[in-house]
């Protein structure tokens, strides 16, 4: 079982940092970790190369050298977001607009088979149906690429201590477990 942990958080030591680090540690002899912040990486520019050419993305970035063919050998991938805006990070949303070269010219998806998304949404509010958009979205958008996505909405994460996150951290580390 190879997990592939994504922090799509542009602060290095916030909320969703602090999840995936306690799964890092969990998961320590079979995962690998991706903190978008620390990569660089370009929008979709929709040339559409990928379609013509059924191929992977041509932009020279670090999605194209490094994110891309962890995604595709991943079992379950857990892609951890702030809930910006209401929606998911612009992080999280560039690497979702870089899935356009993850399905064929034919729109069949790359995946393999049985792989699995875990999403997580961190957000300040206290209500969780406040993120019921994003990750509604995101269960919609990572189920047309076959894999089987479950989410979470993390409340009550303060921009100043991990508190929110810490008393969720045995229900999401389960939840990952068990997915
Ligand atoms: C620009 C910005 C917009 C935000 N918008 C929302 C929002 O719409 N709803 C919400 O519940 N929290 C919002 N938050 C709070 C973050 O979602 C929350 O603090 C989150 O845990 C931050 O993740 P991080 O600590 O991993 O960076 C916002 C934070 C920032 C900086």
């Amino acid at each position: 079982m190879k997990i592939l942990i994504i922090n799509a958080s542009p602060r290095k030591n916030g909320n969703s940092a602090f999840i995936s680090d306690a799964l890092a540690e969990k998961y320590a002899d079979k995962c690998e970790v991706i903190n978008l912040n620390q990569l660089e990486i370009k929008p979709c520019t929709a040339c559409r190369s990928c379609k013509a050419n059924n191929s992977l993305c041509v932009i020279n970035d670090d999605i194209s050298t490094q994110v891309y063919s962890k995604l595709l050998s991943a079992d379950k991938i857990v892609l951890i977001s702030p809930n910006i805006m209401g929606f998911i990070s612009s992080l999280a949303k560039i690497l979702t607009d870089r899935f356009y070269c993850l399905k064929t010219s034919d729109r069949k998806t790359k995946f393999e088979e049985n792989k699995k998304m875990f999403f997580i949404l961190t957000q300040g509010a206290a209500d969780r149906n406040h993120g019921e958009m994003a990750v509604s979205w995101a269960k919609k958008f990572f189920e047309q690429y076959g894999l089987k996505t479950f989410t979470m909405v993390i409340p009550n994460c303060s921009y100043d201590n991990h508190d929110g996150v810490k008393i969720k951290l045995d229900e999401i580390k389960m939840n990952v477990s068990m997915f």
